[in-house]
């Protein structure tokens, strides 16, 4: 999930020549974290059952086209059919114990799920009539005032286009959805049914009554939940809050003085709030890629127009072909479904993004111009300033004795493990938490929490809904907070500002810390993240299943939660796509994206270059890609980079895959020579609105190629380009110096080769430069992002 929440690692603090604490125990904080992390890890990387003595696990079987039945949705017959393939090719000596089919796909991939064992798994992998077998693997998933920060409001253009998406229906592939008595999910009378493409619907079990909760606003609500070895819900209810929360961003239903506790108090209103939402639960007790490709195999089918999806695959993937995620998507785009996920929150260390292929809108998360603050005062009248989303009494800047927690039994705040003679009475500085860690420090006796974010969160501190006065602090602000800690008799005192809006210091957007970043491992030439949208501190739908702070401890339930991370960012993007398909219904996925992308802006509210909370400093592409997307601006592009399933097919023979593993992501043939004729197609040729070079030496030139279309109202177009913040080291050479477009000349194509000053580049010790490539007709700006990276030392550019 790419949620914020999910990923507490408790933080040690250091003072600068002083160990905090011994590193005996250091180690055992890190240790922790580490079990932690792997017992999470172990349902779904290791799905291992023991049959008949032999271990099985869930693969994912890719079928040649020549030897899978008929595409049909009836998934017994297709199911009927895989189990006698199976029976047909696996030997005598091996067909025990019995592989089990968990599902058969006709849409999103074509094959089957299955339950084998090793040997099974290798046999089959042998057989041409099998493309690969993939093992099955882990995904995670990543987490209203974002109308109007938008620019959604309801005069302006892109609204008055659309009429708020009432005839798209944005398939959200999550953890489900909580309708009951929830008012973003619930229909206008005026809603009409959905619209006649759609063939989907809502399931009933016993925790969830279709008749009830399914109206002409929440269409669609199924389940997937065989790949999970773990218990599951087995049922569309969301019982985590997650895939309510996206849903209600994307498309929920405007509900007046929405609020979680008065924070965010206001309308809360999905992006496109007209749009019919179709809930797929893909993840009952963890993610799993059988899961996920079941979920995306049924929203084909049932013909959504928009795909949400705020999850991603654990592990970095190398290879596009081992996140099956990303090739059941090329297939939902093939039908014209525009796909919007999240970046993931692994940064803000590089190469950290998620979902890499050129195919999907890939989303990172920035902040908005509101912020739940607190304020720390110190005895020696230092004033902090942090964030918190505590509602219970105020203290109202009482002064508390102060303790650090690495002075109190605790470093990480652990429940049960502060010692309650330390902390009784006192405000506890924890080294890094969230909502478990105010929890421990309130069941040890504490009556204030201050918590530490993390040094390379930078500015970037989390909001939490604490259960006794707390605040997250800056690692800096931290870092002086201890110090003053280990004074004689330090006290403190914590007060409440609740909610700020409007035009406030520090500036918005910014790009939060955690946000995924480039470059793209899979393949550097196409820039990832795509684009930046709202997703810190989002006030969206909640499930009544869990609180708002997921302690089983806590007892209360909200019907809005205020959650963070690039999982919140995404489904704003959904939103805005929905709205752009009613008001341009003749573009493409990758038109739709190609025109957020280009007319995406990058300075903040104090006309300041949007800053990276990480650093405080200028983001770049690999941070913000083509920057923050402008949803208004997007409906009038001016030139669109198309791209169609054409042109990813030459983008997948440009990665050096070979027919047969083409044919996994197509569904076609594998025996038709489908590259041979593409070989003068590099991969950065393919049609992006964004450019990234990788130069292995300085000597290379690289020239990529593109064609733009001109969608504008004006057929007689003449566009100029000019470069922004030209950098010294490099340069970038168009081979034209107009693009004249006529009536018979709609796309005109492009080339830009770059290469970089040997003498300047190799002295400078950046190994990365970033810049613009702008077309202009004098009234639409179409803005490209440019990145450069060269190896570092000179020692690697020997090599070349
Ligand atoms: C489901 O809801 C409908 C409408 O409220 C009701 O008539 C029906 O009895 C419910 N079904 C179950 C199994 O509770
Ligand atoms: C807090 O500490 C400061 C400095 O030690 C002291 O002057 C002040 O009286 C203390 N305040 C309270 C309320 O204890
Ligand atoms: C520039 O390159 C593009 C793409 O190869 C080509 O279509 C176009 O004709 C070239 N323009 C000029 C002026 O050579």
């Amino acid at each position: 999930m790419h949620v914020q929440e999910d990923h507490t690692i408790p933080l040690v603090l250091e003072l600068k020549g002083t160990t905090v604490m011994g590193n005996h125990k250091l180690f055992a904080v890190v240790l922790l974290c580490c079990l932690i992390a792997v017992v999470a890890a172990m349902p779904a990387e290791h799905v291992e059952l023991v049959q008949d003595g032999e271990a099985v696990s869930t693969y994912l079987v890719h079928v040649a086209y020549s030897h899978s039945p008929r595409a049909t949705r009836n998934t017994a017959r297709l199911t009927r059919a895989y189990n006698s393939f199976l029976r047909d090719t696996l030997p005598t000596g091996m067909n025990a114990p019995a592989p089990s089919i968990l599902y058969s796909y006709a849409h999103a991939m074509t094959g089957f799920a299955a339950r084998l064992t090793a040997r099974q798994a290798a046999h089959l992998e042998a057989q041409p009539s099998v493309l690969a077998v993939i093992p099955d693997r882990l995904y995670e998933l990543h987490t209203t005032l974002s109308s109007s920060f938008l620019g959604l409001t309801p005069s302006s253009p892109l609204m008055m286009e659309s009429n708020s998406a009432t005839d798209i229906v944005i398939g959200v592939i999550d953890t489900g959805i909580y309708p009951k008595d929830r008012a973003s999910f619930a229909a206008d009378p005026s809603m009409t049914p959905p619209p006649r493409t759609f063939r989907g619907g809502c399931v009933s079990t016993p925790d969830f009554n279709a008749t009830e909760y399914c109206n002409n606003k929440l269409v669609g609500a199924k389940f997937f939940q065989q790949g999970q070895l773990a218990m599951a819900s087995r049922s569309p209810l969301d019982v985590t809050g997650h895939g309510t929360h996206c849903a209600s961003i994307a498309a929920g239903a405007p509900v007046p003085n929405a609020n979680l506790f008065g924070f965010g108090q206001g309308t809360a209103k999905g992006t496109a709030s007209g749009a019919r939402i179709a809930s797929y639960n893909v993840c009952g007790g963890g993610c799993t890629s059988s899961d996920i490709v079941a979920g995306i195999n049924e929203a084909i089918a049932d013909r959504v127009d928009v795909l949400s999806i705020s999850i991603g695959v654990s592990a970095t993937p190398t290879r596009l072909l081992n996140d099956p995620m990303m090739t059941a998507l090329f297939r939902a785009v093939r039908e014209s479904i525009f796909v919007s996920t999240s970046a993931g929150n692994y940064g803000p260390r590089k190469a950290t993004v998620r979902n890499l292929a050129p195919w999907v809108c890939t989303v990172g998360a920035s902040t908005m111009n509101r912020e739940f603050r607190a304020t720390v005062v110190l005895g020696n009248e230092k004033i902090y300033t942090g964030y918190s989303l505590y509602s219970g009494r105020d203290p109202y800047g009482k002064m508390k004795p102060l303790v650090y927690s690495g002075d109190a039994g605790s470093l990480g705040c652990e429940a049960g493990k502060l010692e309650p003679s330390k902390v009784k009475g006192k405000i506890v500085l924890c080294a890094g938490g969230g909502a478990a860690q105010g929890l421990a420090v309130k069941q040890a006796g504490g009556v204030g929490a201050i918590i530490a974010s993390s040094a390379a969160n930078g500015e970037y501190t989390r909001a939490d809904a604490h259960l006794l006065p707390a605040v997250s602090v800056t690692y800096a602000d931290a870092v002086e907070i201890l110090k003053y800690s280990r004074t004689p008799d330090p006290n403190a005192s914590i007060s409440y500002f609740r909610t700020v809006t409007g035009f406030v210091n520090p500036p918005s957007p910014r790009l939060a810390s955690t946000s995924g970043r480039g470059p793209n491992l899979v393949a550097p030439e196409i820039l990832k993240p795509d684009i930046i949208a709202p997703g810190v501190q989002i006030l969206a739908a909640w499930t009544g299943e869990v609180s708002p702070s997921k302690l089983d401890m806590d007892p209360r339930r909200v019907k809005f939660n205020i959650i963070s991370g690039t999982s919140m960012a995404a489904p704003q993007v959904s939103g805005i796509a929905a709205l752009l398909k009613v008001a341009r219904p003749q573009w493409s996925p990758a038109a739709i994206k190609s025109a957020m992308m280009t007319t995406a802006y990058n300075v903040d509210n104090f006309v300041d270059v949007i800053t990276d909370m990480s650093t405080g400093k200028a983001a770049g592409p690999f941070q913000i890609g083509a920057g923050h997307v402008d949803p208004n601006r997007a409906l009038d592009p001016g030139l669109v980079y198309d791209a169609d399933e054409d042109d990813y097919i030459s983008f997948l023979c440009a990665l050096g895959y070979t027919p047969k593993i083409v044919a996994i992501f197509t569904g076609g043939s594998e025996v038709e020579d489908i590259c041979s004729k593409r070989q003068a197609i590099a991969v950065g040729d393919h049609n992006y609105p964004a450019f990234s070079v990788a130069f292995k030496s300085y000597d290379e030139k690289v020239t990529q190629r593109r064609v733009v279309r001109n969608v504008g109202s004006n057929v007689n177009a003449v566009y100029t380009f000019s470069y922004l913040a030209l950098p010294i080291g490099w340069s970038a050479i168009v081979n034209t110096s107009k693009l004249v477009f006529d009536a018979e000349h709609q796309n005109l194509g492009y080339t830009v080769t770059f290469s970089l000053i040997k003498s300047a580049a190799s002295k400078s010790s950046q190994t990365e430069a970033h810049s613009a490539l702008v077309w202009t007709d004098g009234k639409h700006k179409v803005v490209s992002p440019i990145v450069l990276t060269w190896p570092t030392t000179t020692a690697a550019m020997a090599v070349m």
